[in-house]
């Protein structure tokens, strides 16, 4: 099952740390090749000497070799460490490492590697269960999530303290079956591809305070940028305002309305393999912005709003021709097939994304989504409802086949 997969191990300083070492006993027996790095707390719980003969690889356990006068690799095995994997796996990931992943640190090889690698990360939290539900702990998990980490979520249990919660080392099995999910999902095939992406929605100004804009929470738009980055493509992501952490490895861009979503798009559009309309791009927006306020006085109590339509940022892309291939998105609350037909065309995309809001279902700001996949030569592909993560990386499958 992990037959020719290569699996980077980081182990940090806990009481778990044992159990890591079936870990790797079951990913060697799967056929992985696996190597070990270790925090210097780590190597308090298990001896280096353990994971290497279970490897059968050495293990590094400390950023500077204690002979590194004679190592002229020792400047880049950091870098080398981190383009080696297909996964990195931290299991078992400590509260002190977690909370140092989402700030960046890089004190230890495990924290350092971590910031380096382009591989999907996968974290197994493990740690007292006051210290698992504690609100930094959620907060920092909950930021590295977003930013695309996967984790695998702690068990239930007895503590080694004799405390009782959540935080426990999770089933090998369980870890097991969720690193074969992320690898059969995580192929490197976008590799060296440059793939530009548009998420959330624009505001459109009435004045310097007011604007006109949508719910679009930009989810889905990370989402696609997130997976691609994560099978290696080089990602550009230009997005309106959104409250939404910037996913590891991708070059964000921030706009506010659609006339500068236009510009951007177009800046950086050129020679792209894919470009990926999945922003709410705002259709209408005043003609003329007031510098100031409108005040309530001055207007008779309401203001007369002239709206002019925005630039169809993906019909003029359609024309320009100016990238590889051309995906855009389609909400509909209405005959959305025939609308998402008549965009796909009259667009020139290459396939369109339907996004139905018929039956009363919630997309704004969900964490899930039911779409259908339309392209050019009539093909039809449902997809049942599943993560934005998922629908990312099916959109990204579709993409790659038309590459
Ligand atoms: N789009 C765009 N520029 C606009 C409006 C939309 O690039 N000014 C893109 C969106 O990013 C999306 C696709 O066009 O990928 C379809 O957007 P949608 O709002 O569903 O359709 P519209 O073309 O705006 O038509 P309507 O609002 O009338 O349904």
């Amino acid at each position: 099952m992990f037959k020719g997969k290569k699996i980077l191990l980081g182990i940090t300083g806990g009481i778990a740390a044992y159990k890591s070492c079936y870990l790797v006993r079951e990913f060697v027996k799967g056929g992985a090749s696996v190597k070990v790095v270790m925090t210097p707390s780590a190597t308090k719980f298990v001896s280096p000497l353990t994971f290497s003969t279970l490897s059968k690889n050495s293990v590094a356990a400390d950023i500077w070799s204690s002979d590194q006068t004679t190592q002229s690799d020792i400047g880049t095995r950091h870098i080398d460490t981190a383009n080696w994997p297909d996964v990195y796996l931290i299991a078992p990931a400590s509260a002190h490492t977690i909370s140092k992943l989402t700030h960046g640190s890089a004190d230890t090889l495990v924290s350092l590697i971590a910031l380096a690698t382009r591989v999907p990360i996968v974290l197994a939290p493990t740690m007292d269960a006051d210290m698992y539900l504690n609100e930094i702990t959620k907060a920092n998990l909950a930021t590295l999530q977003e930013r695309g980490y996967h984790v695998c979520q702690p068990d239930f249990g007895e503590h080694a303290s004799g405390l009782s919660g959540p935080g426990r080392f999770p089933e090998i099995e369980s870890i097991v079956k969720q690193m074969e999910t992320i690898l059969s999902g995580s192929f490197r095939d976008l590799q060296k591809k440059r793939i530009l992406v548009t998420a959330g929605p624009t505001y459109e100004a009435i004045d310097p305070v007011r604007f006109i804009g949508n719910r679009s929470s930009g989810k889905m738009g990370f989402a696609i940028a997130n997976a691609a980055a994560q099978r290696g493509a080089n990602v550009t992501l230009i997005t309106g305002p959104v409250h939404l952490e910037t996913p590891r490895n991708v070059e964000r861009i921030d706009v506010e309305s659609a006339q500068e979503m236009y510009d951007a798009v177009m800046a950086h559009a050129k020679r792209r393999d894919v470009v990926i309309m999945a922003a709410a791009v705002s259709d209408f927006m005043p003609e003329s912005p007031a510098t100031q306020k409108i005040k309530k006085s001055a207007t008779g109590g309401v203001p007369d709003l002239k709206l002019k339509k925005t630039p169809d940022i993906l019909a003029t892309l359609g024309k320009k021709k100016i990238s590889g291939v051309l995906a855009g998105f389609a909400l509909e609350t209405q005959h959305d097939f025939e609308n998402a037909r008549t965009k796909l065309k009259e667009k020139n995309l290459d396939f369109i994304v339907l996004n139905s809001l018929q039956k009363g279902r919630r997309v704004f700001g969900s964490d899930t989504n039911v779409v259908t996949i339309l392209d050019r030569k009539g093909k039809t592909e449902d997809l049942p409802e599943s993560s934005k993560f998922d629908v990312a990386n099916r959109i990204l499958d579709k993409a790659r086949d038309l590459l």
